[in-house]
């Protein structure tokens, strides 16, 4: 019988087949609804499945412009209700996240923030508590921690995390990307990282294995340091762009680069950011800029804007994440998604049976989750027979 996507994705999400079979036994989500806000494509289909075996009922949607039409089929042919469909339009966006709040979910699975934030203009009895999947939502979320008041796990500050997905997922997936949308040429190219935390230096490390030559530009100057440190140049930002034949922008800040940084852009430069929100570029106040004489738009969402003065700018997904944009978009690998998601699994679990309460507001994932899951990818590797 020929799989699909998905179920190629299934069968390699080894740590969440065998909690799935664990909850089917445990059901520590029975009678609760989980609300969810994150990426709909294959992998996260494993992970809300695994919820559903733990007795969960779900109400999904996906974030902006990266949910993935076949992975959406997959959740309903499951049963699972997911509200509306892939957006780029952040009002029609907020309007799938205020019903994914209008079932009143007891727990919430959030990706950047926004279902939490939104909770608190509209809230409702019962809320345990959730999870945060990313480090942009974390510094969403941590000044509301007054009103938010419940155990709320950020899988973002797992290490496991850190190092699995955001340095060498990211990393991996940022190169694939590049190639895969643009078909260009790395080997001697002037790449420029902004922002060198865990996901910069996994996309520095990547490109530099593909025979750019990379430099880093980070505010923080210990930041900064590292990124001398571990061999790469860290010139001034005005400097860093105007040699740069590819920028990439990984920070979780909004504004990174703007229309004022249009008279410093070489000629071809390419323009990505692998950051959560479509903000670090602003590709609005670029696109709309005076120096701005004409756009070509391009199958595979490239966009060649032609300046008055003969230059060309090119940018991928229009600023959005472009690790999941382009023509068959695979994110970030099966492995490094099994782990984090797993992490997630862990973490609901946690808050559903009160074994976290509302000291856990917005803190990183408890560390005997990370162990368990750490030893438990490793028993996979070597199990015990061959030790
Ligand atoms: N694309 C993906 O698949 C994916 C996966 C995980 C995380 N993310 C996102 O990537 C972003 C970065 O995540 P991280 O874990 O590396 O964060 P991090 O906090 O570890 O690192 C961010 C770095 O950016 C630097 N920075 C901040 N503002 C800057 C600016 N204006 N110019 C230059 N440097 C600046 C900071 O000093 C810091 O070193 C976040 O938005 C996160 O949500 C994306």
């Amino acid at each position: 019988m020929a799989g699909t996507r998905i179920d190629w994705v299934r069968e390699h999400c080894r740590l969440l087949r065998s909690i799935s079979a664990e909850f089917r036994q445990t059901r520590p989500f029975g009678g609760l609804i989980i609300g969810t806000g994150i990426h709909l494509e294959a992998k996260t289909v494993a992970l809300l499945l695994t919820l559903r075996d733990g007795g969960a009922r779900l109400v999904s949607t996906g974030n902006l412009n990266t949910t993935q039409p076949d992975a959406v089929d997959a959740l309903r042919a499951e049963g699972i209700t997911v509200i509306g469909g892939p957006t780029k339009d952040s009002e029609v966006h907020a309007r799938y996240l205020d019903e994914v709040l209008a079932a009143k979910p007891d727990l919430i699975l959030d990706n950047g923030g926004d279902l939490f934030a939104r909770y608190l203009n509209r809230p409702y009895e019962g809320l345990l508590g959730g999870t945060e999947e990313t480090t942009s939502g974390r510094m969403r979320l941590e000044p509301l921690r007054g009103q938010l008041n419940r155990p709320i796990l950020v899988i973002n500050d797992s290490p496991v995390k850190q190092f699995a997905e955001n340095e060498h997922a990211v990393g991996q997936s940022a190169l694939e990307s590049f190639l895969r949308m643009t078909n260009r040429v790395t080997n001697g190219e002037q790449v420029t990282v902004f922002g060198y935390g865990a996901c910069g230096r996994g996309v520095a490390a990547n490109f530099r294995g593909a025979y750019a030559r990379v430099s880093v530009v980070d505010v923080n100057p210990v930041t900064r340091l590292r990124a001398h440190l571990d061999g790469f140049s860290t010139p001034p930002r005005d400097i860093a762009i105007a040699h740069a034949d590819v920028i990439i922008t990984v920070t979780g800040a909004r504004d990174v680069l703007t229309a004022a940084d249009l008279p410093l852009l070489r000629d071809g430069v390419i323009l990505a950011n692998a950051g959560h929100f479509p903000a670090e570029i602003d590709a609005p106040g670029l696109i709309s800029a005076d120096e701005v004489a004409s756009q070509q738009e391009y199958t595979d969402d490239l966009l060649t804007l032609e300046l008055r003065d003969g230059r060309r700018v090119h940018l991928l997904a229009r600023g959005h994440m472009f690790n999941l944009a382009g023509p068959r978009p695979l994110g970030n690998s099966i492995e490094s998604m099994d782990l984090g998601f797993a992490l997630q699994a862990r973490c609901l679990e946690a808050v559903a049976n009160r074994s976290v309460d509302a000291t856990s507001c917005v803190v990183p994932v408890p560390g005997q989750i990370d162990v368990a899951i750490a030893s438990s990818y490793l028993d996979r590797r070597y199990p015990p027979r061959i030790r």
